[in-house]
């Protein structure tokens, strides 16, 4: 008889493995499956955010901004180097040792949980005793509820595949072995900046083809703006509005054609191409037709507000499923699904998810932008803070950007907060708690902020709200 389980998990990602951690934790015996596999065959867990997404990326983009540091901004600081070089092989090697703590870490908490893990793929067979039989690898086992975490992979631009060589997804873009001379990037959302970013910090020119008018559409415009100026004072070459045509991709060399904004003709040639255009919804080999699980024109899982599907005891969570493609989602959402599974009323607030691009100035917001509030005729007060104004960031030399505080015009709810600027990714956490606690402006900007800190940019564009700044 094969084995039964309360929860079986399908996908070992950070939607996945935390969902798994959660239902054993409420008393399920759970499954998880994860296909994975690291470069010597074995399980990898941890999915797309651990393997090629945010560890791996952060990782890069610390050690290239070590570097960028070294070779630009030390001698501010009356700290001269001299004979800098890069071993490029020794910083892809700490970033695959980073990702193997983690791998490793998941292996240990699924360990410490008691959740069963199988290595291979997982794919539904068919309803069965009032529950679900799985294809665990090798392996027939049985679930009550089956929690789907399958993720997403690059999209492809059609016609040109990724051969990870000369034309890269965001696996390829993380472990190219020389820095190449010139880098294309097609696509300039959050991989293109990051990925452009390390690349550009490491010595490359890079230029990255958008084909939106608009910089970061999704980002609150004035926040964006000044990202742009930064960006581009650096050195990332950013054309916006473009028309990509035909890709060659030659043995040593990529070449694009393209029609910029102003509708010329023009040619991009460049030793690597990172195509980052966004990411498809994977259910590849899952075997949702075999019982009927629903998927929507884009391939994703349909589901309802819950992450319940179409079938009875199927829920599907993260990346496979509609709303934002953030770690941090997909961990909520598993963590909801286990205790719905348990009776419980588990919640995931879409209006405080943070959204952070780790790019140099950082840029972090929560809640709705000006344009949004604009669109919906929502009154609101606007408050700005610059770090040129904070004595912490006097100190560290990273002055640029600012933190931008949107509250209600009569009750002074704060309705959103946009940042650029350094370690807006921590800066964010505050006022996602206090929009999660429905706080107005006044409260943020009546408690003790620590002097000298980061953090009293926060206080201040608060005290901006009511237009009575202490330092501006
Ligand atoms: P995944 O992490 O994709 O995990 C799915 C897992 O399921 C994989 O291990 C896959 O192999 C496995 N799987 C799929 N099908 C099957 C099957 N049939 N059987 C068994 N196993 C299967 N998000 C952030 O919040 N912060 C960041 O800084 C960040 N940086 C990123 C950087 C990059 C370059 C990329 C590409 C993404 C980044 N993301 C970031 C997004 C983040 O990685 C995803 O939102 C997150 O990984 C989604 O988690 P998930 O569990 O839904 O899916
Ligand atoms: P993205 O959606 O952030 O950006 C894609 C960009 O490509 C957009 O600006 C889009 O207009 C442009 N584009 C699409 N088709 C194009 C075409 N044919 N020609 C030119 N431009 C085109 O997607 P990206 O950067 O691939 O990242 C995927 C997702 O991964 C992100 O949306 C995010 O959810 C997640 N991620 C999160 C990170 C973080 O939280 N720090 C870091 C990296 C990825």
């Amino acid at each position: 008889m094969s084995k039964q389980f309360d929860v079986v998990v399908i996908g070992g990602g950070p939607g996945g493995y935390i969902a798994a951690i959660r239902a054993a934790q409420l008393g399920f015996n759970v499954a998880c499956i994860d296909e994975w596999k690291n470069a010597k065959g074995g399980p990898a867990l941890g999915g797309t955010c651990t393997n090629v997404g945010c560890i791996p990326s952060k990782a890069l983009l610390q050690s290239s901004e070590h570097f960028d540091h070294a070779s630009h901004h030390f001698a501010e600081h009356g700290i001269e180097v001299n004979g800098l070089s890069l071993d490029l092989a020794k910083m892809v090697a700490r970033k695959d040792t980073v990702v193997k703590q983690n791998n490793d870490g998941i292996v240990y908490l699924l360990k410490k949980n008691k959740v069963t893990f199988f290595h291979g793929r997982g794919s539904f067979v068919a309803a069965k005793d009032g529950g679900y039989e799985i294809k665990a690898g090798e392996e027939l086992i049985q679930g009550k509820h089956i929690i789907v975490a399958t993720g997403s992979n690059a999209r492809a631009l059609p016609g040109t595949p990724f051969d990870e060589d000369n034309i890269l997804s965001n696996d390829g873009a993380l472990r190219m072995g020389a820095v190449p001379k010139k880098l294309g990037l097609i696509g300039s959302g959050v991989i293109g900046l990051e990925m452009g970013s390390v690349w550009r910090r490491l010595g490359a020119e890079v230029t990255i083809l958008e084909g939106l008018p608009t910089f970061l559409g999704a980002v609150d415009e004035q926040i964006a703006k000044e990202a742009h100026k930064a960006f581009v004072k650096q050195g990332l070459k950013i054309e916006l509005g473009v028309k990509v045509g035909e890709i060659k991709n030659g043995k040593k060399s990529v070449s694009i054609a393209y029609t910029n904004a102003k509708g010329e003709a023009q040619t991009l040639d460049v030793d690597k191409l990172i195509i980052s255009i966004g990411r498809v919804a994977n259910t590849i080999g899952l075997g949702a037709e075999t019982v009927g699980l629903a998927l929507d024109e884009r391939d994703a899982i349909v589901v309802d507000g819950d992450c319940k599907t179409n079938l009875p005891n199927v829920w599907a969570v993260g990346d496979v499923v509609r709303g934002p493609m953030l770690a941090h989602k997909a961990e909520e959402e598993g963590v909801a699904v286990a205790e719905r599974i348990a009776g419980q009323h588990g919640h995931v607030n879409f209006n405080t998810i943070p959204w952070v691009i780790y790019t140099n100035p950082e840029i972090a917001w929560v809640g709705q932008t000006e344009q949004q509030l604009k669109a919906v005729g929502r009154a609101y007060k606007a408050g700005t803070f610059p770090f040129m104004a904070n004595g912490r960031a006097r100190a560290l030399g990273d002055t640029t950007g600012m933190v931008k505080m949107l509250a209600d015009a009569t009750t002074d709810e704060i309705l959103g907060v946009h940042i650029v600027g350094p370690m807006a990714s921590e800066l964010i956490a505050e006022c996602v708690v206090a929009m999660e606690f429905r706080a107005s402006a006044e409260d943020i900007a009546r408690i003790c902020h620590a002097h000298p800190s980061l953090s009293e940019a926060t206080k201040e564009a608060a005290l901006a709200v009511d237009k009575r700044t202490l330092n501006f």
